[in-house]
Formats: C-alpha cells, structure tokens, sequence
C-alpha cells in the first residue's frame, strides 16, 4: 500500500458516525491518496510494508477533519460599526432596519463595490477563519438584490477558492430583503427573483443551493414558498434563515421542502422540530447572532436532541447580526450559551456542518474515500479547542492531502 502522505502518531477524533462519540483513535495515522483519505485506523494497525513520500509525525497531536463553518455572509461590503454602537445606546436591531438602516445598508455598500473589492475584504475575514482551521465554508449572496449584483456577489465567492487552499459552497440568498425600489411591490421582487436571478445563478452554476429569510421584516412564508418551489424546479438544494426574530413557522416549512438546514430557531416550537427530524433537516445554530443582538430567547435544543435534529454550529459571520470572524469562538458560544456538549460543539462545524451543506459524502469525518482536509491541534483534548476564548491551537491545516 503506498501514499502520497502519511500523518501517523496522533490522536484522531473521526467523527465517523460509525463509531462511539467523537470517533476517537489514540495513535492513529491517517494514509492519503490524490487528495483523499486512503487509509485510516491505528498506527500500528497499517499494513505491513507500507510506504509513502512523505510521513508526519503527529507527535501525539489532535486531529479533526477540516472545520467547516456552514453558514456566513462572509461578501459584503463596508461593515456596520455605527449601527453597533446604536443598538448599544438601546435602539434595535429592528427600528434600525426600518430606517433604512440594517441589511440595506450594507446592500448600498455592495451595490457600488467592484467583484474585486468584494473578494479582498472577503478575504480578509477568510483568512481569520482558515487560520483556525476551516477548509470549507458557505458563503451566501444577499447584499446586492439586483440580477447583476447578486451575480456578482456569487461570482466574488466563488473566486475565493482560486486565491485560497479552501472549498467554497454558495447560497443565493436574493430574499433577503425587500429592496426599496420594490418597497411597494414585493410581490414583483418576488417575481424578479423567481423570474430572472434564480434561473440565472442556475445556468452559471454559481449558486449551490437557495437560502430565504422568513421573518415579518423580510419575507413571508408565502413568499418564501414561492422562491422555494422555483429552486426547486431548478434542481437547486434549500437552506432557510427560520424563526430567528419572530416564530413564523420556519422551520417547518423548510421541513416541508425537505431543505438541507434550517438556521437561527431561537423560536422553534416542538412541532417544528419533530417535522425537521422527520425530514432530516439539520438545525444551524448561530450563537454569535443570539449574543451580539443580546436575544433572550434560547434555540430549542432540548427539543432538538429529543427530537434527533442534527444541530450545526456556524458563524454567520456578518456586518450586521454577527460580526464574528472565529468559529473557534462560536464554539465557545455555542456551549455557554446554548449547553452544546463540547462534542456537540465540535460535531457542529465537522459532521453536522457537511450534513448541513449536503456534502458528508464527500468531508466532514476522517474516513475512506473523504476529502484529506484535517485540522492538527496543539491540543491532545477535544475540549481545549472549545474552552480557550480567542485563544487558536491550531498547528497545521490540510487541504485535500496537501499541508496548506
Ligand atoms: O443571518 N438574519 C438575516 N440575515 C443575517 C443578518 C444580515 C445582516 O444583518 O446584514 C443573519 O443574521
Ligand atoms: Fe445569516
């Protein structure tokens, strides 16, 4: 048996669903071929005479596949610091948006940004994110609400993977909100989107799959339904923005459409989480939008555990909600704040966050036949990369077999 790469001498947390918890092999190797894992188990398991061209002593080191953070707005332009210090002097999240404020703000910044200003100050933020180990993340469209600037957005997420060693998965989220030249047509928004940006994004291949808001400041389910019928004529996966400021049936519709993840549910009912568990649908917690908008109401995850919802933790890494660029952090977040188990939390930005992508074919654990994406930890406990606050034990990041 021979490899491109062997890391031997560490201790690997799988994720395998095939096995206990974290999946946990003390003195294990991992053998990767063309980018993919070939072999893994324990050291001392490989096969006799085994060769490869390169070997890694992991010197007892943690390893986790790649991290995967599931759901950010990592492209925008401009960042919302003034309204930050608004919402400290007591307005809300809400009366800013009303104003003219909020997402809207951020769509006139996209709007007059070229592709190539939107792609470095994504990078920026990805760097933050890979330097923890990410290896692949979603990224939504959703500040430009235009054919062309949603397109552009799309396209400047994509061009991420050509600058960096990282796999990108995109969402267009054209529903948003309700740009102001539609103020007083939604419905023909509605239409646009319908119409124009979803076959569009399509036939370019640019979006992954299709995200919504449902909530009373941006879209209602019947508008949502709409979007949601014409990605699926298009073949297109579904992702929802759900119950997040109001309980308006989220996730239950998202249930419905047999969408990939429903996010946010600080205000999911029981009822929806039972139709999310029957569909498969993976909740997405985002602590660092509970915590910077001081939200009081906790996402049900009792409910969800009792239910057998998979639960994926992100960033939502935003100018507005989330202004949160470490998903080492949203971890914590995640724990302290939402009483994730720590393999809760670590199980969230691995397995659960391919699940939440449609992509556990392909990474989210360290088995067979799986992307070589890993994360080497300074850290022998799965517990120390949740329990630092804004400290990074990365050691070393791998993308498709390749120390990068
Ligand atoms: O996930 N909830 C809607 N969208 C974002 C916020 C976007 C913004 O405020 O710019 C979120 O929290
Ligand atoms: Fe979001």
């Amino acid at each position: 048996m021979h490899f491109d790469r062997l890391w031997r001498g560490g201790r690997l947390a799988t994720l395998s669903p095939d096995r206990e918890g974290l999946g946990l092999i003390d003195d294990g190797a991992i053998g990767c071929l063309h980018g993919k894992i070939s072999w893994v188990g324990r050291s001392s398991d490989l096969p006799a005479g085994a060769s490869a061209d390169e070997v890694i002593d992991l010197q007892g080191r943690l390893v986790t596949p790649g991290l995967i953070d599931c759901h950010t707005h990592l492209v925008f332009a401009g960042d919302r610091a003034d309204e930050f210090e608004m919402r400290l002097r007591g307005e809300t999240y809400e009366t800013i948006a009303q104003a003219g404020g909020g997402i809207l703000s951020t769509v006139r910044n996209t709007r007059v940004a070229t592709q190539d200003q939107l792609t470095s100050g994504a990078l920026d933020r990805l760097d933050r994110l890979m330097a923890e180990g990410v290896t692949t993340l979603e990224v939504k469209s959703g500040y430009g609400l235009t054919l062309d600037d949603e397109l552009k957005m799309l396209r400047a997420a994509r061009g991420l993977e050509r600058e960096r060693a990282v796999s990108v998965v995109t969402s267009l989220l054209a529903a948003h909100t309700v740009p102001p030249e539609y103020r007083d047509s939604r419905s023909a928004y509605v239409e646009r989107i319908c119409d124009d940006i979803i076959p569009a994004a399509a036939a370019e291949g640019l979006a992954d799959a299709v995200d919504a808001f449902c909530e009373t400041s941006a879209f209602t389910p019947a508008e949502v339904r709409r979007v949601f019928e014409t990605a699926r004529a298009h073949g297109l996966p579904l992702r929802l923005h759900a119950d997040q400021r109001t309980a308006g049936g989220g996730a239950a519709l998202a249930a419905e459409f047999g969408a990939l993840s429903a996010d946010h549910l600080e205000r999911t009912d029981a009822a929806g989480a039972r139709a999310m568990a029957a569909a498969g649908t993976v909740a997405v917690l985002l602590p660092g939008a509970y915590y910077a908008l001081r939200d009081k109401d906790l996402p049900p995850v009792g409910l969800f555990r009792e239910a057998g919802v998979n639960m994926a933790v992100a960033t939502d890494c935003n100018p507005g909600s989330s202004p949160l660029t470490s998903i080492l952090m949203a971890m914590n977040l995640a724990v302290i704040l939402f009483d994730l188990t720590v393999d809760e939390a670590l199980a969230g930005v691995t397995r659960e966050a391919a699940r939440a992508l449609g992509r556990f074919d392909r990474i989210g654990s360290l088995e067979v036949g799986k992307a070589c994406d890993l994360a080497v930890w300074d850290a022998t406990r799965p517990v120390e990369l949740v329990y630092w606050m804004g400290r990074n034990p990365l050691h070393s990041r791998v993308f498709q077999g390749v120390p990068a």
